[in-house]
């Protein structure tokens, strides 16, 4: 459980609406014990999602609806309300909502007090897949980010209506974090991160490839940790059907060449390099300009050429950056994971367990990381959570980096 930074802290929790609206209960009790002091100021579409009592009761405060409530007001006027808070974190942000502040709009209590606060603005989306998707809610959004609204996930998997896609609230835990992590400095504050994920694909003719099954989850948890944590990231993507995480710049790859140009010409201004893409080791010698036809009964050869090994040519470079590989495998996982390091002359290698359910295609896993002089062993746990570790070591050894080379100038 993350609690700095909140101990104390004055946050105004808004509640809209849509199926999601009941996580929230959750979350008011996770920021009472990170020691933050909650207001709950919920929509009317809320309300008919889940009762205001609810969150009274968990709050220990009265819940607040509407503009036009004298009582409420009596006590507490809106404008009070708005600079008693520090924090604003509305969750769930429904489509509507994220459309009305985006336009700086004020019917309700809720974007009222958003236009009427000085404190910093937080969303964390949740809805239908599609409605996410919309272009419509990207410009939105876009605006929101432009004018330093902070937007917390959503997150990817099954939805309330049978959907499977982005658009999932993050859950307390990780909304907790989120905040905590938004008012502080960022340990990776003014780094630079190149970070490769997802599978590559080697074509073998116009229609066909060669491929592998990585998902390219951890790659994109780590992508959003480390802009969570305050650094510049670029993401080299292979081809995967992901979400771009808030706050990071992909670049789109197909090939093992292609990304190894990518990474290349990002690398040398990079503070770190996190290589968490499965590269194809081989591609077909030569790509067929027409679909290659079955030739009676017989089988078929496919001459491979070897791909080119990007850590290796990053770890090459005169002013090489942190470097972190990934080691995905079957079997013997920490003896290979230390030879890989060696061979590649890495600062860290983060290895784990695939196959049999584990690693690929999956939304948990398991990390453990290898230095030359340490181990660590990550349990069990969210990539997204993982990422987060992650990047705490990886801050921890960049720091230790350039403690390091201002030794060595002095
Ligand atoms: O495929 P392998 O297990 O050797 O990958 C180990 C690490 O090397 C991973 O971090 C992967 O991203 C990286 N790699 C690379 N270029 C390759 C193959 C793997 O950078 N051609």
């Amino acid at each position: 459980m993350v609690s700095t930074g909140l101990a104390g802290r004055r946050v105004l929790l808004g509640v809209t609406g849509g199926i999601a609206a009941y996580k929230p209960a959750e979350l008011v009790r996770r920021l009472g014990e990170a020691g933050a002091e909650v207001r709950v100021v919920m929509t009317e579409n809320a309300a008919r999602f889940v009762t205001p009592l609810t969150f009274q009761a968990l709050s220990g405060h009265p819940v607040r609806l509407s503009l036009w409530d004298e009582g409420a007001e009596a006590a507490m006027g809106h404008i009070e309300l708005a600079r008693w808070a520090q924090d604003i974190l509305v969750a769930p942000a429904s489509a509507d909502f994220l459309a009305r502040i985006a336009h700086g709009l004020a019917d309700d209590l809720l974007t009222t007090l958003c236009l009427a606060s000085a404190a910093p603005v937080y969303v964390a989306p949740a809805m239908n897949q599609q409605m996410w998707a919309n272009p419509a809610t990207q410009a939105n959004l876009a605006l929101l980010r432009t004018r330093g609204v902070g937007i917390f996930g959503p997150a990817a998997g099954a939805q309330a209506c049978g959907d499977v896609g982005s658009g999932r609230l993050l859950e307390p835990d990780e909304l907790v974090a989120a905040l905590a992590a938004s008012g502080q400095p960022g340990l990776l504050s003014g780094r630079r991160v190149v970070i490769s994920a997802g599978p590559t694909y080697e074509d073998i003719d116009p229609v066909r490839f060669l491929g592998n099954r990585s998902s390219g989850r951890m790659g994109f948890a780590v992508a959003a940790a480390a802009a969570e944590a305050g650094a510049q990231v670029i993401l080299v993507a292979g081809p995967v059907h992901l979400p771009t995480p808030a706050g990071v710049q992909r670049v789109d790859v197909r090939s093992a060449r292609q990304m190894h140009a990518a990474v290349l010409a990002e690398a040398t201004a990079a503070d770190v390099y996190v290589a968490a893409a499965a590269v194809g080791d081989f591609r077909p010698l030569e790509v067929a300009a027409h679909k290659i036809k079955k030739r009676g009964d017989g089988g078929m050869t496919l001459e491979l050429t070897q791909n080119p090994d990007i850590l290796a040519d990053v770890a090459a470079l005169p002013q090489r950056p942190l470097l972190v590989g990934f080691a995905a495998e079957t079997e013997n996982v920490e003896a290979y994971a230390r030879a890989k390091l060696e061979r590649k002359r890495l600062d860290l290698i983060a290895a784990n367990q695939v196959g049999g359910g584990l690693g690929f295609e999956t939304e948990d896993n398991c990390l453990t990381l290898i230095s030359a002089d340490d181990i660590t062993c990550l349990p069990t746990a969210s990539k997204r959570e993982l990422a987060r570790q992650l990047i705490e070591i990886v801050a921890q050894r960049l720091e230790q980096r350039s403690a390091h080379n201002r030794d060595v100038a002095a």
